[in-house]
């Protein structure tokens, strides 16, 4: 798949209120936005609702999560059927934090991508660098034009210490990246605030960012 612009996600993980959500929206609303990106919204469930009700286009909406399988009886899952109406475009699957906290296995993301994928969600694959190769074979190879990776060095991300690596070495996996799965959109995430965001966003071969922390900020996050 190819993008026409380069994508910001903001992953808010477990974080805000319905309340906070409401507030960040309406302030995200009154931030010069740029044109050239298009910024999308991946809230905790419960504010998946004030989320996908924007009155303007300021956004596209995304999901931190998406059960592998479909409406039924699948306690504390939230299935495709359930996000009919809600517009969601975009899933984060295989977060490290889902794969290290909640033991994800790559075979799962794999089934969550097909079901993205039968419900025209476009997914967002988080992958580790030492288990590129492992992570890409569970996924059936018919799918790797349908989807986005998102590069995410674990020591990177904020919570686990935030240490960013240089650039030359993030270009360096965003190749490699390429190199298995062929000609795949590539985001970059890890630590990415207002203040080093171009230096990811000014890459010709990184074609946008998964962001944390800096996007619980509605200021922050239009900065980037
Ligand atoms: P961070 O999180 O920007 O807070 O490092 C990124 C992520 O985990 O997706």
């Amino acid at each position: 798949m190819q993008l026409t612009k380069k994508l910001i996600v903001a992953n808010w993980k477990s974080n805000k209120s319905l309340a906070e959500a409401e507030e960040w929206i309406a302030q995200f609303s009154q931030q010069e936005r740029r044109s050239e990106y298009e910024y999308v919204v991946c809230p905790p469930y419960p504010a998946l609702v004030p989320v996908s009700r924007q009155k303007e286009s300021l956004y596209s909406v995304g999901i931190q999560d998406l059960s592998a399988y479909g409406a039924g009886a699948y306690t504390g899952e939230v299935s495709t059927p359930n996000l009919a109406g809600l517009g969601v475009r975009y899933a984060i699957l295989g977060h490290s934090e889902r794969r290290r906290y909640l033991n994800e296995s790559s075979s799962l993301v794999a089934q969550k991508i097909e079901t993205a994928l039968e419900s025209n969600i476009t997914p967002i694959v988080c992958i580790d660098r030492d288990q590129f190769q492992d992570q890409a074979d569970q996924i059936d190879k018919s799918f790797y034009e349908k989807i986005i990776i998102a590069y995410e060095p674990v020591h990177a991300i904020s919570t686990f210490g935030g240490h960013e690596d240089p650039i030359a070495v993030t270009l360096e996996a965003v190749a490699e990246v390429r190199d298995i799965f062929g000609s795949v959109p590539v985001l970059y995430g890890g630590s990415v605030d207002p203040n080093d965001s171009i230096v990811y966003l000014g890459e010709k071969t990184i074609d946008g960012v998964l962001v944390g922390s800096a996007s619980l900020d509605a200021q922050k996050f239009a900065q980037l």
